[in-house]
């Protein structure tokens, strides 16, 4: 049986893309889920990290409990589906850490992709589609109900800037679509790009 395909929803903050990765999934039947969050420990590690309130918590250690949430992630949930030849899409991966650690936190992209790396045990997205727009700026505006969101403009430029630069480097990875739009012209943009890549057709 062939494996299935390891899709990516990636953006700035109310780019959308919690909205398409499930419209996605629902199309093509996908397991839909989450980082950080998608198991049980994961909603636990979702709360500390994000909590307004919770523990304080620094950049190495947001970086590894991130990358703690992907690797039971992994193991738990998104390598059994593609083994078991399903197509899994996740509303935000690995490519989030090095956005938000590795660029805005300022940590490097290369120290942040090698935790990422050994904690997915190498098992990186296939497609990652990032939709862009710039911060605060997107279809669903910016909201400041967790801590992340609560970071100033200076953090979410550099968190776009560095998903460009990532999609400029792994061209062959990344799908890069404009955010803005209505729901429906949005989704059809993400299907245009995935059915051209992968020759899905329409059923
Ligand atoms: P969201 O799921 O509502 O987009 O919120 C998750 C927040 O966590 C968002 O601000 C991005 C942030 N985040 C990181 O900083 N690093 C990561 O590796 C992941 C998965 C999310």
């Amino acid at each position: 049986m062939a494996a299935g395909l390891y899709i990516a929803f990636e953006g700035g903050e109310g780019s959308g893309k919690s909205t398409q990765a499930k419209i996605l999934a629902k199309r093509i039947d996908a397991l839909l889920t989450l980082e950080p969050g998608g198991t049980e420990l994961g909603a636990q590690l979702r709360k500390l990290l994000l909590g307004v309130g919770e523990a304080p918590v620094g950049s190495r250690a947001e970086t590894l409990m991130m990358a703690a949430d992907r690797a039971q992630h992994l193991e738990e949930l998104v390598v059994p589906a593609l083994e078991a030849g399903r197509h899994v899409v996740s509303d935000r991966t690995a490519y989030s850490s090095l956005a938000y650690q590795g660029g805005a936190r300022g940590l490097g992209i290369d120290a942040v992709r090698s935790v990422n790396d050994w904690a997915m045990a190498g098992r990186w997205p296939d497609v990652v589609v990032l939709l862009d727009c710039p911060a605060g700026a997107g279809p669903r505006g910016r909201r400041s109900s967790d801590r992340l969101e609560q970071e100033g403009d200076a953090f979410h430029d550099t968190v776009r800037a560095t998903y460009l630069e990532l999609a400029n480097n792994e061209p062959d990875r990344f799908v890069v679509l404009e955010a803005n739009g209505t729901i429906d012209e949005v989704s059809q943009r993400v299907w245009s790009a995935l059915a051209d890549r992968f020759d899905w057709t329409d059923e």
